[in-house]
């Protein structure tokens, strides 16, 4: 039997990476940053498997380009907004992620951007770093508490409820908005309008898609409360920046803390790394060791599933099953 052709689209941790090399002979994308659109056009046509990035846009038009053979997309990723997953449906192709894995991790990072944001800590440490630290003073860098606060979770999936697990620790009243979620970890259903206008702390959770693109605007913002603060660490097309620039430029909110920004990289002339009330950092949700050799893992095992024609652990389309088995004369 002949050997299936694979791309991998970065050098991914090592027990994903090792898995595939138990199969197969990988062509692996060798350094950062990631292929160009030319080079992951050139790089992927012919192959039969595909395990990228959320770097990596996998439409239409380069599922075509590699051709009618492409058996799976396997993303590293637990969001896949950067995929075009109807086109994959629409060409029987199933399309894995790694949900999961990543869940504590990046409800960790949402609590430590939540608190450095609150506590005003990159602030705080620029100013010591710029040799300001004059004195102990009573009213030096003042912020936010928790005890007493609430926080108000806006997706209520697994990593949301995770931040509503954390928020209890803190002695946090906790409502969320989300359409069929379940209410758990003491936290209350509500309208998104009554948690702007209740909210300390706000915590975006929602995937990216047509529904949520900017769905934080000047009037999401225009309803959050003046002591608010804003974390985002889901997707930066979820945020009009250029509203949240002008809402923290004129302290209409109190803080905000971004894994994400849109684009990603953030270009350095962007306004809001002017903002001292805006922390930023490098869409680092799942950057632990543990959780990214997990997620290669699965990614791995997604990708390997797929080239064996077996079913994928993780698959975000499961419909391409069902129709392989209710189509005619199979
Ligand atoms: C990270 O943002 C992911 O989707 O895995």
């Amino acid at each position: 039997m002949t050997q299936p052709n694979i791309f991998i689209t970065r050098i991914i941790p090592d027990p994903g990476l090792l898995l595939v090399k138990e199969h197969y002979f990988p062509d692996t994308w060798p350094h950062d940053p990631p292929p160009t659109r030319e080079q992951l056009i050139e790089r992927s046509r012919g192959v039969d498997g595909l395990l990228c990035l959320l770097t990596e846009r996998v439409d239409a038009q380069l599922m075509d380009s590699i051709g009618p053979q492409l058996k799976v997309i396997s993303s590293m990723s637990v969001g896949v907004d950067h995929i075009d997953v109807a086109a994959a449906t629409a060409r029987g192709i199933p399309v894995g992620n790694t949900p999961g894995v990543l869940t504590d991790a990046t409800a960790d990072q949402a609590f430590a951007l939540m608190l450095s944001a609150a506590r005003r800590i990159t602030e705080a440490e620029r100013f010591l770093r710029a040799g300001k630290w004059v004195t102990w003073s009573p009213s030096l860098l003042l912020g936010a508490d928790f005890a007493g606060a609430t926080l108000g979770i806006l997706g209520f999936g697994r990593i949301g409820q995770a931040v509503a697990k954390r928020a209890r620790g803190f002695d946090m009243r906790v409502l969320y908005h989300s359409p069929n979620a379940q209410p758990m970890y003491d936290a209350q259903s509500t309208d998104l309008d009554t948690l702007l206008r209740e909210s300390d702390f706000v915590s975006i959770h929602v995937p990216l898609n047509p529904k949520t693109r900017h769905l934080v605007n000047a009037e999401f913002l225009s309803k959050m409360k003046s002591n608010a603060v804003l974390v985002n660490t889901s997707r930066g097309g979820v945020l009009d920046q250029t509203a949240l620039y002008d809402t923290l430029k004129s302290n209409r909110i109190f803080a905000a803390a971004l894994d994400v920004t849109d684009p990603e990289p953030l270009p350095m002339d962007c306004p809001l790394l002017e903002l001292e009330n805006c922390l930023i950092v490098p869409h680092l949700g799942s950057a632990s060791k543990k959780t990214r050799d997990m997620m290669s893992l699965l990614a791995a095992q997604n990708l390997v599933a797929g080239l064996k024609g077996e079913r994928l652990p993780n698959c975000v389309n499961p419909e391409v099953y069902d129709r392989t088995q209710t189509s005619p004369g199979v």
